[in-house]
């Protein structure tokens, strides 16, 4: 089952640089949510920060009672074995054929018999659509083959809060929707806790539970995946529409006189992308836990959603036969 990951008043600098500041949220236990922001803006620094790799200078991030950023190093380290961590560039010892990459952990972190560690290696490698690949080098394999199989190692200790950093990047559109429906299936066979960061607006729109966004140093917004798929905040508007016109620029922010003659130029504005209902997990696989304990909780904070947002999830749970609102 999912463990809570809760986020308070986080601020990472590297020396004058202020990374971001005064971040707080709350990862549900056992849903899904996807981070958002434009290069740079600190989205692989917060993952390492959550698993206590980096140190914020101020804040908590609370995993079952141990606090990632200032408890003893020791219980950080035992905390750390209920995460796995997919790295954005994979991460993979180019030394090691795949197999032995993807046991590392387990021979790492556990006593376990070279036999059971070989079931569970072969195990996860068939989920993710990497059977017969056990003995190649990471460089002897494609980008999105490496991509997998550190998902693989991600999962051998049977995490219970996942971090994903960018598990689409390099991939083709037809394995990112593969990825996709991978990710909702993981979450129903165990119910972990994932934090995915992506830029993809196609896992966006049909992957998570949850959504946030940081720009300009700050989380500009975390709650409902409705939330953020109807939000009239600009810099989420353009960046879920993917456009040029909005404050978001090459690099990171524009400066006013670059808004101004956007505004005279008159940018074209494509259409919003039109909401589309969230992925069932694969046949045979029977719901997701977390879809009930999304429900009420996002039921108990209906007075604070706005209108579209509202909207938006009355006609997702009217997709859902015996559920209305
Ligand atoms: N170890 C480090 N030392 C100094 N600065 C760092 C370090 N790691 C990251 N940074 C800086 O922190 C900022 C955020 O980097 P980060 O890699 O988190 O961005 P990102 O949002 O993941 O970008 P992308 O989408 O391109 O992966 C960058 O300006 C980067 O240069
Ligand atoms: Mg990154």
């Amino acid at each position: 089952m999912g463990i809570e990951v809760i986020v308070e008043g986080l601020t990472k600098s590297f020396g004058q640089q202020t990374v971001w500041e005064d971040v707080t949220l709350t990862l549900p236990p056992g849903e899904v949510s996807v981070m958002l922001g434009p290069s740079g803006t600190g989205k692989t620094v917060f993952l390492k920060s959550v698993i206590g790799l980096l140190k914020p200078e101020r804040g908590r991030v609370l995993v079952n009672g141990v606090d990632m950023v200032n408890s003893p190093e020791r219980d950080v380290y035992e905390a750390r074995k209920l995460f796995g961590l997919m790295f954005q560039d994979g991460a993979l010892f180019g030394s090691m054929n795949l197999f032995d990459n993807i046991a590392f952990p387990l021979r790492e972190h556990t006593r376990r018999k070279e036999s059971e560690i070989r079931r569970i290696v072969m195990e996860r490698m068939d989920m993710v659509g990497l059977l017969g690949a056990e003995r190649k080098l990471p460089g002897e394999i494609s980008g999105g083959m490496r991509k997998r199989a550190g998902l693989a190692r991600a999962l051998v200790l049977d995490p219970q809060i996942i971090l994903c950093d960018e598990p689409d990047s390099g991939l083709d559109p037809v394995r990112t929707s593969y990825l996709s429906q991978l990710l909702i299936d993981l979450n129903a066979q165990i119910d972990a806790t994932m934090l995915i960061v992506t830029h993809n607006l196609d896992i966006a729109a049909t992957v998570p539970d949850n959504m946030g966004m940081l720009f300009r140093r700050r989380l500009v917004a975390f709650g409902p995946r409705e939330l953020l798929l109807t939000s009239e905040e600009p810099v989420v508007e353009q960046f879920l529409s993917g456009r040029r016109a909005g404050p978001i620029g090459m690099s990171e922010e524009k400066d006013e006189a670059a808004l101004a003659l956007e505004q005279r130029e008159a940018l074209p504005t494509p259409p919003r992308r039109a909401l589309v209902p969230q992925l069932e997990p694969s046949a045979g696989l029977g719901p997701r836990q977390a879809v009930q304990r999304r429900r009420a909780r996002v039921l108990a904070m209906w007075d604070q959603l706005p209108p579209a947002a509202r909207e938006a999830v009355r006609a997702g749970l009217a997709s859902v036969p015996g559920e209305s609102v």
